[in-house]
């Protein structure tokens, strides 16, 4: 494995080794993804190796160029109404935080898609994901560059202590900024289903193409064994090692200090409530590094605090996750903006336990 600077000639030689069908790490502007051109079946087949992931849980396709969009959709088979849809959420949320879920191409290798006939496409808005793009193949296949189920990659060192030499080459562009996944958004039916909720806040999109439903469908009463309709969407995934206990504010401040567990705030509200009644004071205010905020100050609106949360969560869950605490309690964000990203992403954690 070699780190790369985030420099025009560094980008090129990540370029060439994707070009060639090897793996580069690189920022988005979500979080670090592991790319692979999304053509080549040996480099597909090596992403889900290096993640040791199960081939039924497709990949994104990364593009840097609208036009580039018809390589991997079949845009043209879209019904008129999504195909108007389509054209409003590319114009007003790309490049950014959207994965849209399309009718695929024919030349897009089943693996890439776990042969489904759908494709999930993103056009990343990061400046060096845009570079290395168009200096590769013009489409990236890339999922979050973490193991199966383990937290998502904010930063170059989270991608070289998770993969290590299982990846050529990661291109070290700093944090990430929005910190959680993109919204996955299936646009093959009406009305568009929000497969994953993500960067892309659902207020955004619904402002833009109106209801959209969430999760996956109700099964038809005729296929008991339907596959799953998001694959990835695992009821137990973005999962630190130590076991997590999600909790409303209010549980939270029924919670008495462990000194071996952590404690991840939402506000310093909540927090400096908490270590009023919580916290002896044998221990220091953050209970000798135990104790973690996801928001700082008192100034900004709950939406603004929910992009700051996200910005810090997987940042934050990886040093509690190092310090091995034998447990974590986290409160659950308020559920507007980004909210609905990170509780979805605690929620799953917790969900490991079981
Ligand atoms: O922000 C992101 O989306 C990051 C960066 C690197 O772009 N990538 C990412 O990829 O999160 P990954 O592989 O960790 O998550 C992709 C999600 C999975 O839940 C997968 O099941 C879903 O997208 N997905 C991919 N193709 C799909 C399809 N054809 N239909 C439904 N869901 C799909
Ligand atoms: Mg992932």
């Amino acid at each position: 494995m070699r780190m790369l600077t985030s420099g025009d000639k560094d980008i090129r030689i990540a370029a060439e080794a994707i070009k060639a069908g090897r793996l580069a790490a690189f920022p988005t502007e979500t979080v670090y993804g592991l790319g692979g051109d999304a053509f080549n079946v040996s480099a597909l087949a090596r992403i889900f190796e290096a993640k040791r992931r199960p081939r039924f849980d497709p990949l994104i396709v990364h593009i840097a160029d609208l036009s580039t969009l018809n390589m991997a959709a079949d845009v043209g088979s879209l019904p008129r109404s999504l195909r108007a849809k389509l054209d409003v959420l590319c114009r007003n949320l790309w490049p950014g935080p959207l994965t849209l879920v399309l009718p695929k191409q024919a030349s897009v290798p089943d693996l890439a898609t776990s042969g489904l006939p759908t494709v999930a496409a993103r056009f990343p808005s990061h400046p060096v994901a845009q570079k290395l793009i168009r200096y590769s193949t013009g489409a990236i296949a890339a999922p979050s560059a973490n193991p199966f189920g383990y937290l998502s990659p904010t930063k170059a060192s989270h991608v070289q202590e998770q993969l290590g030499e299982l990846v050529d080459f990661i291109i070290d562009g700093g944090r990430a900024g929005i910190g959680v996944e993109s919204t996955v958004l299936d646009l093959t039916e009406e009305p568009a289903r929000m497969l994953r909720p993500g960067g892309a806040p659902r207020e955004a999109i619904e402002a833009i193409i109106g209801h959209v439903e969430t999760g996956s469908p109700p099964a038809p009463h005729s296929a008991p064994q339907a596959a799953p309709h998001s694959p990835g969407q695992l009821a137990s995934h973005y999962a630190p090692k130590t076991p997590l206990f999600l909790h409303d504010a209010n549980a939270m401040l029924g919670l008495s200090f462990c000194p071996d567990e952590a404690y991840l705030f939402f506000d310093e509200e909540t927090r400096g409530a908490w270590n009023m009644r919580n916290m002896p004071n044998v221990f220091g205010a953050d209970g000798d590094g135990r104790i973690f905020t996801l928001t700082h100050g008192a100034d900004k609106g709950t939406a603004d605090k929910t992009l700051e949360a996200a910005a810090n969560l997987f940042d934050i869950l990886h040093i509690i996750d190092n310090a091995k605490p034998s447990a974590i309690h986290a409160q659950k964000s308020p559920d507007i903006g980004l909210g609905a990203a990170i509780n979805d992403r605690l929620t799953r954690a917790a969900a490991k336990r079981n």
